[in-house]
């Protein structure tokens, strides 16, 4: 069982010892309560700040340190941020602009009702997805399937956009643990066009592919609801796929059942007759 002075030990405390920690609890509330947040309000952040997030990116692992990411942070140009939300505006309203209002209402549960229709408007005509040009750094994240810096040269196709998201996520953990918004946008990078307009406009070479504009900033409001998750056993199996990972305070049913006390059989009541 955890100690309680084991429960509030530090981070590197944490190394040294096994278990649960204060350090844990954090972090496991940081990662559940981290949200996707959209609304930003334009303003800057402390350039300290975004420094510290930045540079959470790069204790992300990476195959053989090969550390085969870059990112094109975009602060000032004012004007590219407005591109990349037109571009991601685009894109998105192709991928909604047809999404019948019905489809979305699994999707958008946690929203209240009266906003709900306003909401699912925004994300059809794609004007949800402008927030780029409200953020205040424009990270556009580049991935490459080419560029080794190891003698093994291994196929990188299933590396290059996962070193990405790692430290995307690194990034995210650090800037939510601050009070930021952030919120991952890979619209204007699926239809290859607007791959290239963007690599040309900002200068990304030909092996380098960018995938998402990872945008940070300040929020119009801090956002607790989002869309849920599978339970454990949604997303893992035991052993074998398909045999669902069946939680801890759901194993054991029978054997609990069974070590319960057995009922003392009532005694029959002599009828006086
Ligand atoms: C690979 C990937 C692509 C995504 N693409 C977009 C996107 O283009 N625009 C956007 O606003 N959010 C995008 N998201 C964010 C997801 O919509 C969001 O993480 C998901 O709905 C869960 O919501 P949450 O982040 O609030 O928990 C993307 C996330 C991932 C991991």
């Amino acid at each position: 069982m955890m100690t309680e002075s084991k429960a509030n030990s530090t981070v590197s405390e944490k190394v040294e010892s096994r278990g649960k920690s204060m350090a844990t609890n954090q972090l496991v509330e940081l990662i559940r309560m981290r949200r996707s947040i959209r609304r930003m309000t334009g303003e800057r952040l402390p350039d300290e700040d975004l420094e510290l997030i930045l540079d959470a990116a790069r204790y992300a692992p990476s195959p053989e340190n090969m550390q085969m990411w870059r990112y094109v942070v975009i602060r000032d140009d004012q004007e590219m941020k407005r591109i990349i939300a037109d571009i991601s505006q685009e894109a998105a309203r192709y991928v909604f602009g047809n999404f019948p209002y019905e489809a979305t209402q699994g999707r958008l549960w946690y929203l209240p009702d009266a906003s709900r229709p306003s909401i699912y408007e925004d994300i059809r005509d794609g004007s949800l997805f402008r927030y780029p040009e409200k953020a205040d750094a424009v990270i556009v994240c580049c991935a490459s399937e080419t560029w080794h810096d190891s003698t093994a040269m291994y196929p990188n196709e299933l590396c290059g956009s996962v070193v990405v998201a790692m430290g995307v996520l690194n990034m995210w953990l650090v800037a939510h643990s601050m009070g930021y918004a952030c919120a991952y946008q890979v619209v204007p990078f699926v239809d290859k066009r607007h791959v290239e307009f963007i690599c040309d406009k900002i200068g990304i070479p030909r092996t380098w592919t960018p995938i998402a504009a990872f945008c940070i900033g300040i929020p119009e409001k801090p956002r607790m609801l989002g869309p849920s998750r599978w339970p454990l056993e949604g997303s893992f199996y035991a052993e074998r796929w398909g045999i669902p990972y069946q939680r801890l305070a759901f194993r054991n049913q029978k054997a609990k059942k069974s070590k319960q006390k057995p009922k003392t059989k009532r005694k029959k009541r002599k009828v006086q007759r």
